[in-house]
């Protein structure tokens, strides 16, 4: 571990910053249009004359567009800008390819989320949830990943800091995975020469079986794996802590990514896929609980100690309960994946409920406590404009996240106790549009919530600006590098 002393100054190591300042400005751009784009699928669940009966603002054109604003734009926007500016101080060198690099990522990727997002109003899609994009959306998405990669590998490998840091480890198991991911679950041909539409190379139960050995592994690679990335640099800047076991984060890496590959098939329950693949998926399901939990331990006991900073730090509150988050949807995920309870869970608002538990609390929250720590950093401020607003954002945010999760558990778990609800001569107790209109009050309830985490991020954004426009600049002298990798032994 290096003394806070011997720590570089920016200008002697040369970090590539710009780059990483525009992924930090397009990750609370995308957040809000993410947030906003819920919202107004909520709404419409509630109020289907929110359709306006046309063809491009259909919840069905809206619906993925939120997906992969959230996921892709917010998501991955925040995971490249971080990965970039955690593996230049961490290895002590320069980014791989310098500022041209970091700038073809940047606006290749933001060009990806364009095109993305323009062929979905225009229902232009291969309906393969979470690979929504055409054939020729993936190509150019697998040329910026492919950069992504090199860049990313080429900093590591030209590092003068011996040890590679956990961190790294992570992000280089998301963007490897991704590309293989990518690759495999959109092998696809064209339906003729000059079309955008394609069919699908697997087809049928494969195709399925592909489909979701990709979803699931979205969720641990990319909502998960990269993430945990941020986990383990952020939480220990944040704390001023090493982190809790170096040994338990080794074992937390290599058991997580052998787990989490073959957990995809609990996607599939009750399905045609064979009955042993579902039980493998269950199974391998159900161990992935200890190696996330021994994740969440690692992260959470590096406060040991520090736990007084929750007071007064509010932007490690939010790194600190998204690690809380993390623990919850990791342990409601394995008992969903156990078929019994699957049978009752699937098709209901329950997956709603623990998609955003995960995604509000977890991604959501480390991101802001990610973006809160980094643009200070990157502007050369001393400090956040107002931390009053970020103690706002942070209880309107949990607010929020609390109304919308526990609106879906409650309308989840009735959805699916009326769809199998049998009166005494063994007919359906309830039409299924009963059903609908029984989950009318939760969803009002749930856009309540994701207006409040919008509301949040809107403040977010605001202090941010403020903080690069007034905020009080560090003199040159102190412009050092934060003592990087105080996380490492
Ligand atoms: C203001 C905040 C948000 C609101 C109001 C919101 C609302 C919604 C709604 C209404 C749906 C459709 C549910 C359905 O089809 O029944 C949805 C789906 C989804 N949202 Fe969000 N969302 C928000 C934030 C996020 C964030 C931050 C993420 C990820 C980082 C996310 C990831 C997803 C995913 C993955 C799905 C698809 C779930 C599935 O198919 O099971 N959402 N969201
Ligand atoms: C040990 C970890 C986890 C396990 C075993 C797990 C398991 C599951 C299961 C069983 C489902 C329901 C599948 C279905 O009935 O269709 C599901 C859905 C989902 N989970 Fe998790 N989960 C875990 C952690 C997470 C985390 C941390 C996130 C982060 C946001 C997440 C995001 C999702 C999403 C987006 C879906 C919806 C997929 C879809 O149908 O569109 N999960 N998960």
């Amino acid at each position: 571990m290096l003394a806070p002393g011997q720590a570089a100054r920016v200008e002697e190591v040369g970090y590539v910053e710009a780059p990483i300042r525009a992924f930090a400005i397009a990750t609370v751009f995308w957040g809000i249009v993410g947030f906003l784009a819920g919202v107004v699928i909520a709404l419409q669940l509630a109020f289907p004359l929110l359709n306006l009966d046309l063809e491009w603002t259909t919840f069905g054109r809206l619906r993925p567009v939120h997906t992969s604003a959230v996921i892709f734009a917010f998501g991955g926007n925040a995971l490249i800008g971080t990965s970039l500016f955690i593996v230049q101080r961490t290895c002590r060198a320069r980014l791989f390819g310098g500022n041209d690099a970091g700038w073809f990522l940047f606006w290749g990727y933001q060009f990806f989320i364009v095109m993305a997002a323009l062929g979905y109003v225009l229902g232009i899609t291969q309906s393969k949830e979470y690979a929504e994009p055409e054939w020729y959306v993936d190509l150019w998405l697998t040329v910026v990943w492919v950069a992504y990669l090199i860049v990313y590998g080429g900093t590591i490998v030209r590092r003068e800091e011996p040890h590679i840091y956990v961190a790294n480890w992570f992000y280089l198991a998301f963007i490897i995975t991704i590309a293989m991911l990518h690759i495999g679950n959109n092998i696809s041909v064209p339906v003729s020469l000059g079309s955008s539409a394609s069919y699908s190379a697997p087809a049928g139960v494969q195709g399925a079986m592909i489909q979701w050995w990709y979803g699931h592994n979205a969720v641990g690679f990319f909502l998960t794996a990269g993430f945990l990335g941020m986990m383990y640099y952020f939480i220990p800047k944040q704390a001023d802590r090493p982190i809790y076991s170096y040994r338990l984060s080794i074992v937390h890496f290599w058991t997580l990514i052998f787990l989490y590959i073959w957990a995809g098939p609990h996607h599939l329950h009750y399905t045609a896929l064979p009955d042993w693949a579902q039980t493998l998926g269950m199974v391998f399901s159900v161990i992935l609980w200890m190696p996330s939990w021994g994740g969440m331990i690692n992260g959470l006991m590096t406060l040991s100690g520090a736990w007084d900073k929750l007071r007064t730090n509010a932007a490690l509150r939010f790194s600190v309960v998204a690690v809380g988050f993390y623990a919850m949807a990791t342990f409601e995920g394995p008992l969903m994946s156990i078929k019994a309870v699957n049978g009752l869970s699937h098709y209901t608002d329950w997956t709603i409920g623990h998609v955003h538990s995960g995604a509000l609390g977890w991604n959501g929250f480390i991101t802001f406590g990610a973006l809160y720590y980094l643009f200070p950093v990157l502007w050369k401020k001393k400090a956040l404009w107002s931390e009053k607003l970020v103690a706002w954002h942070f209880w309107l945010a949990t607010l929020g996240i609390v109304l919308y999760i526990s609106a879906m558990w409650v309308s989840g778990i009735m959805q699916g106790l009326m769809w199998r609800a049998y009166d005494e001569l063994g007919f359906l107790q309830y039409s299924f549009v009963e059903t609908v209109e029984a989950m009318h009050p939760y969803y009002v309830i749930r856009t309540l919530g994701g207006v409040l985490y919008l509301t949040g991020a809107l403040l977010m954004a605001f202090n941010l600006w403020k903080t690069v426009t007034v905020g009080e600049a560090i003199e040159p002298e102190h412009a050092t590098v934060p003592a990087h990798a105080v996380a490492a032994e």
